[in-house]
């Protein structure tokens, strides 16, 4: 592996790390004590079940902790330890606290997405993020490889990389990944919000994927309820093909950022998905953005063949009386990289008052199968719920659409979005087997 000049490099990471402070500063320790858990889990050899997890990761650790005291310089361990302090862990646990920093907001650049804005919470191992932890030589071959990805290259150095490495090298799925449920969106962000007031709730969807199993659905806990309470109606029992609802709100209690990671866990205890909910409190009004009128929750494709494009055009605008900046408008989740998204206010970073701009999503189908993800936005302003988007490519010659192409009428409503039309079906049909289970 190529070694960087560690003092340089991290010379020149140091004043980006505070400026990251100086932003997220009081937020931190929340997150060190989630993910100290996660590091004593894995040190005690994990819970049972997680055999997958310790496996992984354990041929690397020796050689990473010896590679990370050899590039640190001394004056970032003194730096990081000061961040690092509550954790007391040894260097590898300081190494990965700055992962987790570096996994969350790339180094002075609030606006780009670091990993987990494509990822999600790492625990969720979307496109097998967990896979990173086997060393930064592979989250920089998949770096060069996944067109994506490419553009974190220029803000994040060899060691950058190893941190991040480490970090995810922490994260302990509490059993096999395929047995987890599947949770969408990992993050969002409410943006700006009125001390003192509660917003409009939004809403994660938990699916179970499995076609036989239940999972086990513990608690769904915010790690800060005052300011981002969550409900979940969730069964205890998700069955199979079954999906359940958390609603969050944001009602900062301080101006300033503010961030809380969500939890699902099993009756046991254990964490099975994670995700993260940001906002920012304002002392006075903020202004918000919206979508135009009759804007659906969710905008489903039906069926595109493969070959052809379809095309949406939404509007996002700004019914206040200020300009909002407009950092960044973009699909995440779980297939972001089949639908694209183009709108003239993000080059322009701005929205002026009483404007709106067209956001056209399109999808070109390269494969069959269904896709899905959610139109995700971060302002100034308090930001407009995110759009959940959905299509399905299927092999030409083209199918005359049939029946799901019309949505349940609940589909506009809030919270209905929860079920597309091929979520549907397959519940029916679950819901049909049950039934016909208890009636025997
Ligand atoms: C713009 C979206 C995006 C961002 C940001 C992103 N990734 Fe990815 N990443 C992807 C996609 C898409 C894939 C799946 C590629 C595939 O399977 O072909 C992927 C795959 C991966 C994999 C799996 C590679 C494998 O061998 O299967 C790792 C590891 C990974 N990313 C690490 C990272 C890390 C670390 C970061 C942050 C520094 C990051 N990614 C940021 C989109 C992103």
């Amino acid at each position: 592996m190529k070694r960087q000049p560690a003092a340089f490099d991290h010379g020149s990471g140091m004043p980006m790390l505070s400026s990251r402070q100086g932003r997220f500063g009081y937020r931190p320790p929340r997150n060190l004590v989630g993910r100290g858990l996660q590091v004593k889990r894995r040190e005690a050899g994990g819970p049972p079940g997680s055999a997958v997890g310790a496996t992984f990761h354990a041929a690397d650790m020796a050689g990473r902790y010896k590679q990370a005291m050899r590039t640190l310089a001394a004056p970032v361990l003194l730096a990081l330890s000061a961040v690092a302090a509550l954790t007391a862990g040894a260097a590898r646990a300081q190494d990965s606290a700055r992962g987790a920093a570096l996994y969350r907001a790339l180094p002075g650049q609030p606006a780009l997405g670091s990993c987990i804005s494509c990822h999600g919470e790492p625990i969720n191992n979307r496109n097998s993020i967990l896979r990173g932890a086997a060393g930064p030589e592979l989250i920089s071959k998949t770096i060069a490889a996944v067109s994506a990805m490419g553009f974190l290259r220029q803000y994040l150095s060899d060691s950058d990389l190893a941190d991040i490495s480490a970090y995810l090298a922490t994260i302990v799925p509490a059993g096999p990944l395929e047995s987890l449920p599947d949770l969408w969106p990992t993050t969002d962000d409410f943006g700006a919000q009125l001390v003192g007031t509660q917003s409009a709730p939004r809403t994660v969807l938990i699916r179970n994927l499995q076609p036989r199993e239940a999972i086990a659905v513990g608690t769904v806990r915010s790690a800060d309820p005052v300011a981002f309470p969550l409900q979940h109606d969730c069964p205890i029992s998700l069955p199979p093909l079954g999906q359940c609802r958390i609603s969050a709100w944001f009602r900062p209690q301080a101006a300033g950022p503010a961030g809380a990671v969500f939890a699902v866990l099993d009756s046991s205890g254990r964490t099975l998905r994670e995700g993260a909910l940001t906002g920012a409190g304002a002392p006075e009004l903020p202004a918000t953005l919206a979508w135009s009128a009759g804007t659906p929750e969710l905008i489903d494709f039906a069926q595109v063949p493969l070959g052809q494009s379809m095309q949406r055009t939404l509007g996002l605008v700004n019914p206040s009386s200020i300009p909002v900046g407009l950092t960044r408008l973009r699909v995440t989740g779980p297939n972001a990289s089949r639908f694209t998204l183009q709108a003239p206010c993000v080059a322009a970073g701005r929205l002026e008052p009483g404007a709106s701009c067209a956001v056209t999503l399109g999808f070109a189908p390269s494969a069959a199968g269904r896709v899905e993800g959610w139109i995700d936005l971060v302002s100034d302003a308090g930001n407009a719920p995110l759009v959940r988007i959905a299509a399905a490519g299927v092999a030409a010659p083209a199918q005359p659409p049939s029946s799901p192409a019309s949505m349940p009428a609940g589909e506009s409503s809030s919270g209905g979005g929860a079920v597309s039309a091929g979520w549907l079906v397959l519940l029916l049909a679950a819901v049909a087997a049950l039934r016909r289970k208890r009636g025997r």
